[in-house]
């Protein structure tokens, strides 16, 4: 993966300005027709929700998609809408297949290229291109932490990476921060082979693999190496807040007595920021359980873990919550 691979934000291909002033305004009255409520039609007057529309509007499925949306997941419309979505978009044909499949993170994370119109709105929507701007601020974060952790402790530093998919995240800050090769030794952690295999590739192509070991085992079922950095991220984002606490409690193990554990949860902001995505991710069967602020303090602390550390990706959707064991 190179580092310049991540830094593009993919475009919406450029349209006739006049034809697409006509189809905007079409699109508009299409949404005041169908959209009950202010919230619904704001939520769908967002440039890249009207090019959605307007692709969907080629292919019949504008008014259709418009309505469902308005009548929300009980819709009669909606097993229309989500084959027609599967059927159009590789993203939501993974997803619908299984949801959160890290298969689908590769487009959002820039390592594929969209090839149709409804994934080009994935990877470009403010939902989905958060995703990737939390890999970055995820990737940006991870070196200070690092060295901090390696000045007082001077041996090498153990990551464990729970759920990690491919694992781009410690790819990339080793990718970015060839210092810190010598000193890091990372586990991936899935039970997703095909996500490993993308990220054992990735490693062997960078010189890396000597970094990386890959466990294709349930974490629960891994035994610990008491690590200096415990990863879970994307993992509790569908994840009631019970739940979590019970995987945040089970997680304690894999650490040092002094370790950290970075986590991400997907926070309320996202829902009401993004809801025509999330509405889409719905009816894929991607059903987020948004937590606030307070709350994953709360879940932190109840699971044994003190926050000491934050962060947002840019639209305060997802948060990253660093913790040292209680
Ligand atoms: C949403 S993905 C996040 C992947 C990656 N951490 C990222 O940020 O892109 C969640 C990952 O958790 C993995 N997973 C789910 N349950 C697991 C378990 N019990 N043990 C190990 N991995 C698991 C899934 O296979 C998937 O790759």
């Amino acid at each position: 993966m190179k580092a310049s691979s991540l830094s593009s934000h993919t475009q919406v291909p450029p349209v006739n300005t006049e034809e697409r002033l006509e189809v905007q305004q079409m699109i508009c009255s299409l949404i005041d027709k169908h959209a009950s409520g202010q919230r619904k039609a704001t939520a769908l007057r967002n440039e890249y929700a009207i090019e959605l529309i307007r692709y969907l509007n080629e292919e019949g499925m504008a008014k259709i998609f418009i309505k469902a949306f308005c009548q929300g997941l009980k819709s009669p419309l909606i097993s229309e809408v989500r084959e027609f979505f599967r059927t159009h978009s590789e993203i939501t044909n993974i997803i619908c297949a299984q949801a959160g499949d890290p298969l689908a993170f590769e487009f959002l994370y820039h390592m594929r290229q969209p090839a149709n119109p409804i994934d080009r709105y994935f990877i470009n929507c403010k939902a989905g291109h958060q995703i990737y701007v939390r890999l970055r601020k995820i990737i940006q974060y991870l070196p200070g932490l690092i060295r901090k952790i390696y000045y007082s402790e001077k041996r090498t530093i153990l990551v464990d990476n729970i759920g990690s998919g491919p694992g781009h995240d410690m790819i990339g800050v080793l990718l970015e921060n060839p210092d810190l090769r010598p000193i890091v030794h990372v586990r991936n952690i899935d039970v997703d082979e095909n996500a490993l295999k993308i990220g054992e590739g990735a490693a062997i192509r960078h010189t890396m693999k000597h970094n990386f070991l890959f466990v294709n085992q349930d974490f629960l079922k891994v035994d610990s190496r008491e690590a200096d950095l415990v990863l879970l991220i994307g993992f509790l984002c569908p994840v009631d807040l019970r739940r979590s606490r019970i995987i945040l409690k089970k997680l304690k193990r894999f650490s040092r007595q002094d370790g950290h554990c970075l986590f991400s949860t997907v926070q309320t902001e996202m829902g009401q920021g993004d809801p025509v995505t999330d509405f889409i991710m719905r009816f894929s069967g991607w059903q987020m359980d948004y937590k606030n602020h307070e709350q994953v303090r709360n879940l932190c602390l109840e699971s044994g873990w003190q926050p000491v550390d934050h962060f947002y990706d840019e639209l305060g959707y997802n948060q990253m919550t660093l913790a040292k064991l209680l």
